[in-house]
């Protein structure tokens, strides 16, 4: 066999889960914004499926790990949920039981040889906070994140030598207090962006605090999970879409990249938004923060593209001002959709990324931390030999490291490929509709299937290339 696509030694092939979304709820004492939204509004969630048994990781994190070992991987990343880990938040102090069962996550991931990434937050805020402050709303709320870090990084640092703060923060921001995807479904442009910035904030802060604790001296590293998506303008070679775009990238893209990697937000957003008085509050004392605690790598979660044209008309401010007062989404005629999922296929973005990191982020140490391809009604590919022929799946990987490869052979300092996710896991109010693991779940025995895409990407990481 004939490689074609050989990538750099130690790559990391792996893939990417989260607490929440697989542990299920069990022996869990606190409840987050999404254990509470599924109680208050189970409607609200595809097929009235919330968080309580997800892909049941907490009873069988054993079995999941030696199977996610089995079809290759070298790597892997889930989340702590701060609602398992701590009693007290005010205090931080721990519960016992999260403590345990994290000791014995990470344990067993290094037992199978795989390098853990564990994250800190995966929208899974503590509901209390929200009650109490508000949540990220408030800077006390940044205070008690940092405390709980603190924790995490005293407790498993020994073993994890890779750390990040948050996955896909914008995704809090544009969620919870914009689009109303996700509880407490708030539409408020400025609450928003104090969000924005305090999430950006407590990044920074436990990053300090990661470094201060020393918790980085024997190798251990600090980074953030970000969700980029590349603003496209209709017509690159008209000036009004190009702006459009421009601003567009800001918002969703630079507003977390750039203090991330440069310790700065960038000038153009904070010009506009102190134009349109929704500028957060911050203090010099914080922006010094900011700017002195830049993380060591990055992740990237790349699924879709964003497409931009010029507003068409005038913006509407019933519900107030939003960012989308700059730019009106494009719908390409001609683009590839995933039907299931509604998101555009475009493996041509991840290559963009890798040279935009490289030429305007310092060519920072990066990874891809998610890609993926969410499929509903997969038991219909299920062979006679019991499992899912996900030849659909294997090609959209495919097609995404082609580009990543081109990527790096021309300098990109990309360091490995996570898929969304190593088993079929619970994704918030889509719950159980889209797959997207490289093992299946049956929902009704918790029954684990490795797919074929799971049998391909052993042979791929084997091989380091394909
Ligand atoms: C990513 C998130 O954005 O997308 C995951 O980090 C999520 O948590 C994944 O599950 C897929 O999302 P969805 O909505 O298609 O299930």
């Amino acid at each position: 066999m004939s490689i074609n696509n050989i990538f750099p030694k130690n790559f990391w092939w792996g893939a990417a889960t989260s607490g929440p979304q697989s542990e299920g709820d069990f022996n869990k004492k606190n409840k987050s914004v999404f254990d509470y939204w599924y109680e208050v509004e189970p409607e609200a969630f595809f097929d009235n499926v919330g968080p309580k048994v997800a892909s049941n990781f907490y009873n069988s994190y054993k079995e999941d790990i030696a199977m996610i070992s089995e079809i290759g991987l070298n790597s892997l990343r889930t989340s702590i949920q701060w609602t398992r880990l701590i009693k007290d938040f005010e205090t931080a102090e721990v519960d016992e039981d999260g403590v345990k069962f994290y000791n014995n996550v990470i344990d067993e991931i290094i037992k199978k040889g795989m390098i853990p990434i564990i994250n800190l937050h995966h929208f899974d805020l503590p509901v209390e906070l929200y009650e109490k402050y508000g949540g990220w709303e408030s800077k006390h709320v940044v205070d008690l994140f940092v405390k709980f870090a603190k924790v995490a990084f005293d407790l498993y640092s020994d073993r994890v030598k890779y750390w990040t703060t948050f996955n896909e923060p914008i995704v809090v921001v544009e969620g919870q207090y914009l689009y109303e995807f996700h509880y407490p479904k708030v539409v408020d442009g400025k609450k928003a962006m104090q969000v924005l910035y305090n999430l950006n904030l407590a990044s920074a802060k436990a990053i300090k605090a990661f470094r201060d604790g020393g918790y980085n001296k024997d190798d251990g590293k600090i980074g953030i999970i970000l969700n980029l998506t590349p603003a496209y303008p209709r017509d690159k070679n008209n000036e009004e879409d190009l702006k459009a775009s421009k601003i567009a990238d800001d918002f969703f893209n630079n507003s977390f990249l750039d203090p991330s990697v440069k310790g700065e937000f960038p000038k153009n957003l904070v010009k506009l938004l102190e134009e349109e008085k929704v500028i957060w509050e911050s203090t010099e004392e914080e922006l010094e923060i900011i700017k002195n605690n830049t993380i060591d790598f990055l992740g990237v979660n790349y699924y879709q593209p964003r497409r931009v044209k010029a507003k068409e008309y005038e913006f509407d401010y019933s519900r107030g001002w939003m960012p989308d007062k700059y730019f009106d989404n494009y719908e390409m005629p001609g683009r590839r959709m995933n039907p299931y999922r509604g998101w555009e296929i475009y493996p041509e973005a991840i290559y963009d990324i890798a040279i935009n990191v490289r030429d305007n982020y310092n060519n920072i140490p990066w990874y891809i931390s998610e890609n993926g391809m969410g499929v509903e009604g997969e038991e219909k590919y299920i062979n006679s030999e019991g499992y899912i022929e996900d030849d659909y799946r294997i090609e959209f990987i495919k097609e995404h490291l082609v580009n990543l490869h081109k990527a790096i052979e021309e300098g990109a300092n990309c360091f490995g490929y996570h898929m969304w996710t190593p088993i079929d896991c619970w994704s918030w109010s889509n719950a159980y509709k889209n797959r997207y693991g490289f093992i299946a779940v049956d929902l009704n025995t918790q029954k684990k299937t490795i797919k074929k895409s799971g049998k391909w990407i052993k042979e791929v990481s084997k091989n380091n290339g394909f």
